[in-house]
């Protein structure tokens, strides 16, 4: 089989290309990446040179270079996307154009194409925000909602995918997914900003109250997750895959850090929230559990361990990435708070 791998350079594409090149060792895999601020080929650096890899640094806007790349391609799997909330919040314009139109490139070539599966990663933003207090998950039938531009810019991919199927019989599957943390995951996000702030002896910024609720996979759980809706996934159906925590708040996810890290709760400073912070995210993954056979494996606070041991150990890794242009980002994010 040939893969097409949008966004492969990123957090969970990474995580995705090593996983496969591991167990589908015969496959050809192709990685579209445009290595923007979030793309680090260092990521991909033990599967550099395998024959059955390959790397095209391109945009997945560019109608020419997707159409030549998406020649002879069995499946894509799309991850490409502008994917940080508050970045949208400062910037739509990168969300709207990469995560709507680049999403239209790759249906259209991946039509022209007769693409056998076109596989679109989404997330449980698209659904909003749930109550403090509710009970309630979000499920595959949950109204969309989307209340960040990041959100709403995903919530429009994720309508054209079905539109690309309904309409043009396009072979689609879709999967929501909630917050994933792991190795090589960007410093933006809440999980590997506490560790390596830790570990530069930085506090750890926790919005607004710290009450706020996500829900966490490991996301190694989540590649297992696409792999099984890629072989057993109905076409033009949508799978939530969702984490083993329970309505953990963010200040609990920032003590446990400081726990294991060994450092102290002084180390927490709450700054001003974020502009229209979904309060709480929950996911039933029961239908994926049900019909395809998936749970999530990873218990959170032994993943968490394992996430600030791999940080703990590829300082060069991140350190790399937190110069430069994530300085500025740092800078305009949090010191005015
Ligand atoms: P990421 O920001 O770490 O990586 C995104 C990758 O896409 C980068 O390598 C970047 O260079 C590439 N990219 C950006 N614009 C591009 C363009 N125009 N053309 C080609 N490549 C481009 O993102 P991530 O956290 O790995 O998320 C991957 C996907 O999973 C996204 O679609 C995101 O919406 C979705 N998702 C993420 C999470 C999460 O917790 N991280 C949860 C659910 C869903
Ligand atoms: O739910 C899936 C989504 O998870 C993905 O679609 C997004 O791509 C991914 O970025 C993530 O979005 P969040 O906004 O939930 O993740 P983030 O790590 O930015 O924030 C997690 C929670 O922690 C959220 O409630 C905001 C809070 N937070 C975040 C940062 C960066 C803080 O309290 N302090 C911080 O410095």
């Amino acid at each position: 089989m040939k893969l097409l791998v949008t966004g492969g350079a990123g957090f969970i594409g990474s995580n995705f290309i090593l996983y496969w090149v591991k167990n589908q060792p015969n496959d050809q895999v192709v990685n579209l990446d445009l290595l923007t601020y979030a793309g680090n080929l260092e990521s991909l650096s033990s599967v550099k040179g395998n024959p059955n890899y390959t790397f095209v640094k391109g945009d997945i806007c560019d109608v020419k270079l997707v159409n030549q790349v998406m020649e002879d391609i069995d499946t894509v799997v799309h991850f490409a996307a502008e994917s940080h909330v508050d970045r949208s919040i400062m910037d739509p314009a990168p969300f709207i154009k990469t995560n709507i139109d680049g999403t239209y490139v790759l249906l259209q070539a991946a039509l022209k194409n007769n693409v056998k599966r076109f596989h679109h990663v989404s997330t449980d933003e698209v659904f909003g925000a749930l109550n403090l207090e509710s009970k309630e998950k979000f499920h595959e039938k949950t109204p969309y909602d989307p209340r960040s531009p990041y959100a709403a810019s995903k919530a429009a991919s994720d309508h054209l995918v079905r539109a690309f199927h309904t309409t043009y019989n396009l072979p689609i599957t879709i999967s929501n997914c909630s917050n994933n943390f792991g190795p090589y995951q960007f410093p933006e996000k809440l999980i590997a900003l506490a560790i390596t702030n830790l570990i530069e002896g930085k506090k750890v910024p926790v919005y607004g109250d710290g009450l706020h609720v996500r829900d966490w996979l490991y996301v190694d759980d989540h590649c297992e997750a696409i792999d099984l809706i890629l072989q057993k996934g109905k076409v033009g159906e949508t799978y939530l895959c969702g984490g083993l925590t329970e309505d953990i708040p963010n200040i609990e996810v920032a003590k446990k850090i400081i726990r294991i890290m060994g450092k102290d709760e002084s180390m927490i400073e709450f700054v001003k929230d974020r502009p229209g912070h979904d309060r709480r995210y929950a996911i039933d993954w029961g239908k994926i559990h049900r019909e395809l056979g998936w749970t999530p494996k990873h218990d959170f606070d032994e993943a968490l361990k394992k996430t600030i041991a791999w940080y703990k150990a590829n300082e060069s890794w991140w350190k790399h990435v937190k110069s430069g242009e994530y300085k500025s980002y740092y800078e305009q994010q949090y010191s005015h708070r």
